[in-house]
């Protein structure tokens, strides 16, 4: 079993991190981290979009540029964790998705043009900490839940948050301890 580590946190004193390690606590196997702030990942640009056009016409699906893309179709289980910026998350976890988003490795169409998923995974886990409320919506775990589920049909998609860290009179120790203890009973 392996477990893909999205991480999209940035401060080293990530509370998002704290979550996202007491998820890992209940995985099994190898665990694989990308840090995200540490990959020159850039948003795709016209040149990079005809590159990467060009390879798949070729079947050059071993080519650097998928890497990102052939080691998430192989995970067993995949964790993401991005605090909760502007309503979503880091621009650069929407820039490991636009890598990891490619016809014939981690999704296709169909006959009737409908996407399937060619992902291995059957759990992907979605971790986030808020300094105020998060909207009703949850851009942030919305948008990759929708992700997950209608390209890469992963089975179980779930999310553990904790909100209102930032909040004048905030009980953080309390708030953190509450998401740590709905991990425990959801995954233990
Ligand atoms: C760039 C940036 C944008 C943020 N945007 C929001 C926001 O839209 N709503 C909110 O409630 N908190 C926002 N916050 C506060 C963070 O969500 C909060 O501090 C979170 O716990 C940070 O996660 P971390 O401890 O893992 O870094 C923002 C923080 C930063 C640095």
């Amino acid at each position: 079993m392996t477990t893909l580590f999205i991480n999209a946190c940035v401060r080293p004193e990530s509370r998002t991190l704290i979550l996202a390690q007491e998820v890992l606590k209940h995985l099994s196997g190898d665990i694989q981290e990308v840090k995200l702030a540490e990959e020159n990942l850039l948003p795709f640009d016209n040149e990079m979009l005809l590159l990467k056009n060009e390879l798949l016409l070729r079947g050059e699906t071993q080519h650097s540029l998928f890497r990102y893309a052939r080691q998430f179709a192989a995970a067993d289980n995949i964790l993401i964790a991005a605090p909760y910026w502007d309503l979503s998350f880091p621009a650069l976890l929407k820039n490991y998705i636009e890598s990891i988003c490619v016809v014939g490795l981690t999704f296709a169409y169909d006959e009737e043009e409908k996407p399937y998923g060619m992902c291995t995974a059957k759990k992907l886990i979605y971790v986030t900490t808020a300094g105020g409320p998060i909207v009703s919506e949850h851009y942030g775990f919305g948008y990759i839940r929708e992700v997950g589920r209608l390209f890469f049909q992963i089975p179980s998609i779930e999310c553990f948050f904790a909100e209102g860290l930032d909040l004048k009179d905030a009980n953080v120790d309390e708030i953190m301890d509450k998401a740590i203890e709905e991990i425990r009973t959801a995954l233990g």
